[in-house]
């Protein structure tokens, strides 16, 4: 392989690392936020440490891109901002644990997928698998939140919010991944991506 080709795959890679770490102190920020307006001591324990965990990855893909012997980059146009183009900033509780919960099912998807890039490196995979084996338990937690609140509720209400969600989502997700393309990374089969 040549140098040339050799830094642009570097830079590459901690471009993307550092669009991941970006994207987990984002979600940090949104489970404080979510902390601040709350008093209810159960989903002040879940959201304590949800809000650790993800500062946690946020430290861990620090670490990844300083061992590419970089720092990260800085992200001004992440998954969070494109989404909150889509969405706008939710103001209830039920919005914004709904939310965060589509945006972990993205999570999940992509972290997995990249896990299986053929060529990985396998200490970015380490990473991967680390913060992928904590996001189940994000997701498992939320639902069962939801769960309660459909109880509640109406399962209507939080069916239409989730559907919803993961439509404008999947709009903000396909306008990045047609950004990382032109980038030269691809994660996605030929059939998921958007058409021009
Ligand atoms: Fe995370
Ligand atoms: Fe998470």
């Amino acid at each position: 392989m040549r140098q040339r080709e050799r830094m642009t795959q570097a830079s590459a890679q901690v471009w993307l690392l550092s669009y991941y770490r970006a994207a987990e102190l984002r979600g940090a920020d949104l489970l404080g936020r979510l902390l601040r307006k709350t008093d209810d001591p159960h989903l002040h324990i879940n959201l304590t440490r949800h809000f650790a965990d993800e500062a946690r990855h946020a430290w861990l893909w620090t670490r990844r891109i300083q061992e590419l012997g970089a720092a990260p980059l800085p992200v001004v146009d992440g998954y969070q901002r494109r989404l909150r183009q889509y969405v706008g900033l939710p103001s209830s509780v039920l919005e914004l644990l709904a939310l965060t919960h589509v945006a972990e099912e993205r999570v999940q998807q992509r972290y997995r997928e990249h896990a299986a890039r053929p060529g990985e490196d396998p200490r970015t995979v380490a990473v991967l698998q680390i913060i992928t084996a904590d996001e189940e338990w994000h997701l498992a937690w939320i639902e069962t939140w939801l769960a309660g609140q459909a109880r509640e509720y109406g399962s209507g209400q939080i069916v239409a919010l989730l559907d919803r969600y993961r439509a404008l989502e999947a709009k903000a997700y396909a306008e990045l991944a047609s950004e990382e393309e032109r980038f030269g990374i691809t994660l996605r089969s030929s059939s998921e991506r958007p058409r021009p």
